[in-house]
């Protein structure tokens, strides 16, 4: 039974492009069969908790003598590590806000992310994501092409990368939609043009990788 699991962070519920995209893939997951579930969560709605303590970074045997983290919180995160563990593909909707993810993004990555756990420390068979494919769909309100004034603002594709690919050993591949403000802030001509076709593109690109992954 391939599983997905899906999530977006969007603080926009009606017209984001973050979340259409997302939805694209999510659609064509479904429509490869019955087998294909989803796991929905959706952070921006139902937001979670930031770590309440930092001892909530380590697994118990790697804690400091005294910590005593909220069991309520540890048990929380638990959850959120094995629906993460039982997902074959990862789908990550990630606007660009603040020149990084939404806080609400960042809490998840806080509670998932845990050396020995997820991410390799001090043994063999510690990175359990290690080949599996991670989809983050990003949308940005502007423009970070290579030679603008703006190259390498972006912090959440970069961020996203290292936390996933990196540590966590997933195949991450980026689904981008750029210049999404066009229509509301003064642009270079051709702007508004560039991001209609990019998001068509994006859009396209995430249904043909659910197909692909599925
Ligand atoms: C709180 C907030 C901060 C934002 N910061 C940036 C930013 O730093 N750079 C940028 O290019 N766009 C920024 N934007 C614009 C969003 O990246 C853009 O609207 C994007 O399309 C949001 O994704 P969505 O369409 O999935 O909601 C920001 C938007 C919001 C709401």
């Amino acid at each position: 039974m391939p599983n997905l699991l899906h999530l977006d962070s969007s603080a926009d519920l009606s017209t984001s492009r973050s979340r259409a995209i997302t939805a694209a893939f999510a659609d064509a997951w479904r429509a490869l069969g019955d087998d294909h579930t989803v796991t929905r969560r959706d952070l921006h709605v139902d937001q979670l908790p930031h770590l309440s303590d930092s001892a909530l970074h380590w697994p118990p045997r790697l804690r400091q003598a005294g910590d005593a983290p909220d069991p309520a919180h540890e048990a929380l995160q638990q959850t959120l590590i094995a629906e993460l563990v039982a997902a074959d593909v990862l789908l990550i909707g990630a606007p660009l806000y603040n020149y990084s993810v939404p806080s609400t993004l960042k809490a998840w990555i806080d509670n998932i992310h845990l050396p020995a756990v997820t991410a390799p420390f001090d043994g063999d068979d510690q990175q359990p994501l290690a080949g599996r494919p991670a989809v983050i769909v990003t949308s940005r309100g502007g423009v970070y092409d290579e030679g603008t004034d703006t190259e390498g603002w972006d912090h959440a594709t970069p961020v996203l990368d290292i936390i996933l690919g990196r540590t966590l050993g997933m195949r991450v591949e980026v689904i981008a939609t750029n210049l999404t403000l066009s229509d509301r802030l003064p642009m270079p001509d051709g702007s508004r043009e560039r991001a209609e076709r990019e998001f068509a593109e994006a859009t396209q690109a995430a249904a043909d990788a659910a197909r692909r992954l599925g």
